[in-house]
């Protein structure tokens, strides 16, 4: 079975929008434990445009599912995940203009510095996971620092004209197989939808999709609990 992961920072942006109480965090995150997702993914910006920090604490608070929390590596957020030890972190490139994560973190220019910080993790028990471009190089570069995961971005496979898409799939195909051959799990994430999630989870060894945006789209007609259900539909009728 391929893990489901339900990033949920859009019901955050949801109750900014107004900066009231309502939706709940917390709420949703119960919806979609008992709907079947497997882990709940929240990404606290340095920004705090959608998650705040108080939503981490109560998360840590109430999830039963694990916790994996998406983090610019900065040390603002490696000392709070040191406190909150969430099951997972998952780094991520961040900057300020861009609207949703553009591209993979470049590990290969950072070997040195993530290496610590990954260390540092593991000796609080947090698994850590590079949020990677499909490219070869920054798979090797994440085994070399010891992390026990790459999550490979998918938004290029998700925007590619249809004459592109092969071409796409291929690529993560190549750098999942890298990723399992060298030991760490193969996850991956961003842009997938109920439109082009079936191709991908078809790859083989694929441990784990993490999906936002078109969860929550998709709940605003069909219910949050739906929404998560056919995602986990289309994972298990499609695995390898
Ligand atoms: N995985 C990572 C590392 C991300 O940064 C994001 C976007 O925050 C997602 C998955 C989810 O992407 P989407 O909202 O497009 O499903």
């Amino acid at each position: 079975m391929i893990e489901l992961g339900v990033n949920i920072d859009h019901v955050a942006t949801l109750r900014q929008a107004r900066r009231e109480g309502w939706p709940k965090v917390v709420e949703a995150a119960r919806v979609c434990e008992d709907a079947g997702a497997h882990q709940i993914t929240v990404h606290l910006r340095q920004d705090r445009r959608h998650i705040q920090d108080h939503d981490i604490e109560d998360l840590a608070q109430s999830l039963r599912v694990r916790m994996n929390f998406e983090m610019a590596a900065v040390p603002e957020m490696i000392a709070l995940a040191h406190r909150i030890r969430p099951h997972s972190v998952c780094l991520v490139p961040e900057s300020r203009e861009e609207i949703t994560t553009e591209g993979g973190l470049d590990v290969a220019a950072r070997v040195e510095e993530l290496t610590a910080l990954t260390a540092g993790m593991h000796e609080r028990g947090i698994l850590v996971s590079m949020f990677i471009d499909p490219d070869l190089a920054q798979v090797e570069a994440s085994a070399a620092t010891g992390a026990d995961m790459v999550e490979l971005h998918t938004g290029q496979y998700a925007n590619a004209a249809e004459a592109d898409t092969p071409a796409e799939l291929e690529r993560l195909r190549t750098c999942g197989d890298a990723a399992v051959r060298l030991g760490m799990l193969f996850n991956a994430g961003h842009g997938l939808s109920i439109r082009n999630l079936a191709p991908v989870a078809a790859l083989p060894g694929l441990h784990e999709v993490n999906i936002g945006h078109d969860i929550i789209s998709r709940a605003i007609f069909i219910g949050l609990d739906s929404a998560v259900k056919e995602i986990l539909a289309i994972l298990q009728q499609h695995a390898a």
